[in-house]
């Protein structure tokens, strides 16, 4: 997690680190902090978003920062980045884990003092205390640290950018030299993505490799729109409503991809992902067990890959991001083992795709919003053809038609009312069957990142064999049922009424008919994605930051 840029070129370079972090506060936004310099290295600190820092009144052509999701010590100044040296010397930013830090703390460092519990103050105190070229002080930290890095290091005028299996980039282009955690946040020009153990040393227009790992700058264009709410208030808002058309970029994007080829000689199916992207799996796994294949699902952070993985076994792991460290951790395994991985991410360039056999790229452009709505429902959709073309290859999906049905579906839904109703509600109970169970999970999912209320989701038929008992007049109960059988969730909702409990049947939301049954469920999800912004705006949340969370998870 955590946003670190840098800038060393012509232009105000605290303006362009501020604006690269904008690009990168999805990443974390508890506190943040600019370096920059100015006759030496002055830091700047806020705790909380971006807007609270206070630009300083000079102009300066280096500069790096850092945009903090909190895992090593509490949200506070201290523990905000950048970090000095006990004696100023060097600053660094980091994203990353460094596993080592107490060990380093107890020894090599103990008699330096600390100002922050971050794991991250190690760095630059292990740089004062070393002796020596600074190169070289600076090149031996990989004997040093363990664990997870992505490190930009300002001593002087001089930056230093290392990596170890955290994502870190170069560019440079006529404006100067760009550094980022994140390549959707870079401008065009020539592009190096770190590999691990990169060096990399940054004085005025020179980019020196100090490693011997082989670095190429290629072209790059960024064709991604910037932050650009449009007339949305929110970019959750403005992502739910961009479904459709993110869903037809992904249709054009993988309408020619040989599906059959994808599965050829696969006689065991494991689909990976975490959070929502695991969600989307889960319906994956219905269409492939539909099919007839043999196929699980499993959440990134629970799989153990044990012994060899067989030939006949394809992991599809899921990812929007691409830098999910759990999924990550897995795909390596994986490889290790020689097992055969497709990838379905929204992130061709991401850190996932380097151990693919085979990437599938979700094209929903870039999704800012912390809650993944938009690349939810991509990911689906690419099951769900994915699934059609293996049925039958000569299938047609009239995609235009799609697009328009679902841009005027989602137009009709109002659901304000609804959010209301719900907005002093702390808890509520879900309740569906067979597939729609899968919608809860990721729509109560949505509701608790998104409002911070409890919400259980239940397959309805095991409200009697215990969780009844939470049941009074106070409670409230969002049921979902798609099926034709109108009548399948009726007995739960009949000993839900008897105790006085609320139900709100959210099908009654989904004024949609005829939907194909492998598509349905991205008709069913949008009444709660909205519902969950809804009721955030009703109850004054920012729905784009919630609290304690970041958009990409890139630590275990
Ligand atoms: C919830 C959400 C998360 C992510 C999860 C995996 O709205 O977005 O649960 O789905 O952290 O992220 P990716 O898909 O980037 O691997």
């Amino acid at each position: 997690m955590c946003g670190i840029y840098g800038y060393i070129g012509k232009l105000d370079a605290y303006d362009e680190v501020f604006k690269g972090l904008k690009l990168l506060q999805y990443r974390g936004y508890d506190s943040c902090g600019i370096a920059y310099y100015d006759n030496g290295i002055k830091t700047i600190k806020a705790v909380g978003p971006l807007n609270n820092l206070k630009k300083p009144k000079i102009l300066c052509n280096l500069a790096f920062g850092h945009t903090r999701w909190a895992t090593n010590g509490e949200v506070n100044l201290f523990n905000t980045h950048p970090h000095s040296s006990f004696d100023n010397k060097f600053f660094v930013v980091h994203n990353g884990i460094i596993n080592n830090a107490s060990e380093l703390k107890n020894t090599i460092l103990k008699d330096v003092p600390f100002s922050s519990q971050t794991d991250t103050e190690v760095v630059v105190n292990l740089l004062s205390v070393l002796k020596g070229d600074i190169d070289e002080r600076v090149k031996s930290l990989f004997n040093y640290l363990t664990g997870s890095y992505a490190l930009i290091i300002g001593y002087d005028d001089t930056i230093y950018v290392l990596k170890k299996f955290s994502p870190i980039n170069i560019l440079k282009n006529d404006k100067g030299i760009y550094i980022s955690s994140d390549i959707a946040s870079l401008e065009s020009g020539e592009l190096c993505q770190l590999k691990d153990y990169s060096i990399f040393k940054i004085k005025d227009n020179d980019i020196i490799n100090l490693s011997d790992v082989k670095a190429d700058f290629v072209p790059y264009v960024n064709d991604i729109e910037k932050l650009n709410l449009g007339n949305f208030s929110h970019f959750m808002q403005k992502e739910i409503y961009e479904t459709p058309a993110a869903i037809r970029s992904t249709y054009n994007n993988i309408k020619n991809i040989n599906f059959y080829d994808c599965v050829k000689n696969i006689k065991k199916i494991t689909l990976v992902g975490c959070g929502t992207a695991y969600h989307s799996c889960l319906i994956g796994c219905e269409l492939f067990k539909e099919l007839g294949y043999e196929v699980d699902c499993v959440l990134a952070s629970n799989l153990i890959v044990n012994g060899r993985v067989g030939r006949n076994h394809l992991h599809i792991i899921v990812s929007q991001s691409g830098e999910t460290a759990d999924c990550i951790k897995i795909a390596e395994q994986i490889k290790k083992q020689r097992g055969k991985i497709l990838v379905i991410t929204n992130e061709p360039k991401s850190t996932i795709t380097k151990f693919a056999n085979k990437i599938i790229t979700t094209k929903a452009n870039k999704e800012i919003a912390v809650a993944s709505t938009k690349t939810y429902s991509c990911q689906v959709f690419t099951f769900a053809y994915f699934c059609h073309k293996l049925k039958d290859a000569n299938y047609h999906l009239d995609i235009e038609t799609f697009e328009k049905n679902l841009k005027d579906y989602i137009s009709n839904i109002d659901i304000s009312t609804l959010a209301e109703m719900l907005k002093n509600k702390d808890k509520m109970i879900m309740i569906a069957k067979d597939i729609d169970y899968l919608t809860i999970l990721e729509a109560s999912l949505k509701i608790r990142e998104i409002d911070y209320v409890y919400t259980l989701p239940m397959y309805s038929g095991e409200l009697k064999h215990g969780t009844l008992s939470l049941v009074d007049s106070d409670s409230i109960v969002l049921s979902l049922n798609t099926d034709n059988d109108k009548s399948k969730l009726n007995n739960a909702i009949n000993e839900i009424e008897s105790r006085g409990g609320s139900v709100v049947k959210m099908e009654n939301y989904i004024l949609a008919e005829n939907i194909d049954n492998f598509y349905k469920t991205i008709y069913s999800i949008i009444p709660f994605q909205l519902l969950s912004y809804e009721i955030a705006i009703k109850k004054q949340l920012n729905p784009d930051m919630p609290r304690n969370l970041a958009k990409s998870v890139t630590v275990e």
